[in-house]
């Protein structure tokens, strides 16, 4: 690939500004952890597992901008609270927090510039473990997928939600990889377009055939019988398998079961929730009207109107075929299966 969603280096974080694809590939390059929590707020920086990256990161610079600072590990907390409450639905910013608090906890009697170098190794290493863990999720989910099919996938969860190849994306990558002749539909994703804006843009950039078309017209291209397999990425996960993804994700999950299509998530194991047992305690995000009253800049509703505008939606479990992970793939038994995955992992070096 010929770009990164971001990168760190030398006490600093460059990433692309999402908000401005398709029509402008723009790096904003910051030291300044307040930027990194702007950038996750206006989703110049999304998707749940690059809001975990950025925020790891975001405290690595927070701690590098008051390295002088006789209570460090005090800045550190603030900054980490300050971050954990840009958005709350993806679990993955709380998760890669809490490492770095664990970090923190565990090095409390070290100097300032040992904690900072300690902060850092950590955010570098959730970094290169999602490129890693992205590239298994694809390897499992490619399994799925056979030659001919066409993919009908939800919002964006690629490289640009991701370190690297993304998670549902990852798992259509690889099977393109393997020689398959895989083609997409992209749902446009009102109301911020990250399907048509973001998706539309990885994959035209691969030469992956990709169909854009508007959310409404997911059933009727079911219906005539173009889609064979439903693949989309999640924010969160919980112990009974339901899933916390971009709204309209659990409309199509009850169209796919409708039409007898497989329905698949791709996610990493740090989006699973064991913490929450059902979907109903997820919280939901709830953004600004003008994202529904307005379209690329444009208004497109009468002033004053009354609007709802939640971020995400939750699948329940029973409409799920299947969840991906870097662990292999689960079709039912979920806790259990999720609690394997979790045992495998701390046996893990
Ligand atoms: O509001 P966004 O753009 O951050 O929503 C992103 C999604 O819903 C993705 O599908 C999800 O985070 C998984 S990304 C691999």
């Amino acid at each position: 690939m010929s770009w990164k969603t971001l990168e760190y280096k030398d006490g600093k974080v460059a990433f692309i500004d999402q908000t401005l694809l398709p029509g402008e590939v723009k790096y904003l390059t910051t030291s300044d952890y307040r930027v990194i929590a702007e950038a996750i707020r206006k989703l110049r920086v999304r998707g749940a597992p690059a809001i975990g990256i950025a925020a790891a990161f975001g405290v690595v610079l927070g701690a590098l901008e008051y390295k002088n600072s006789t209570d460090l590990p005090g800045r550190i907390e603030a900054i980490i609270a300050e971050l954990a409450a840009t958005r709350p639905t993806a679990v993955n910013l709380f998760w890669a927090l809490n490492r770095q608090r664990a970090v923190l906890e565990a090095a409390k009697s070290k100097s300032n510039v040992e904690l900072i170098e300690l902060l850092e190794a950590e955010a570098l290493a959730i970094a290169a473990a999602d490129e890693r863990i992205n590239r298994k999720i694809g390897e499992h989910g490619a399994d799925l997928l056979q030659d001919g099919m066409s993919v009908l996938t939800h919002c964006n969860a690629g490289a640009l939600a991701t370190g690297a190849y993304g998670t549902a994306l990852a798992v259509i990558r690889v099977a393109v990889e393997q020689g398959k002749r895989i083609s997409v539909f992209a749902d446009e994703t009102r109301p911020l377009l990250q399907g048509a804006r973001l998706t539309v843009w990885e994959l035209m950039r691969e030469n992956i055939p990709v169909t854009l078309i508007t959310d409404n017209m997911a059933a009727a291209v079911m219906r005539m019988g173009k889609v064979q397999a439903v693949i989309v990425g999640t924010d969160r996960i919980t112990a009974n398998g339901d899933v916390a993804n971009k709204i309209g994700t659990y409309g199509l999950a009850i169209l796919a079961k409708e039409h007898n299509i497989p329905f698949y998530v791709a996610a990493p194991l740090s989006t699973i929730d064991l913490s929450l047992k059902t979907g109903s305690e997820i919280p939901i995000e709830e953004r600004a009207p003008e994202e529904v009253t307005s379209l690329g800049g444009v208004t497109i509703a009468p002033a004053g109107v009354r609007v709802f505008n939640p971020a995400f939606d939750v699948t329940p479990a029973e409409y799920v075929t299947a969840i991906i992970s870097e662990y292999g793939i689960a079709k039912g038994d979920w806790e259990n299966t999720f609690r394997e995955w979790v045992n495998r992992s701390s046996r893990e070096p």
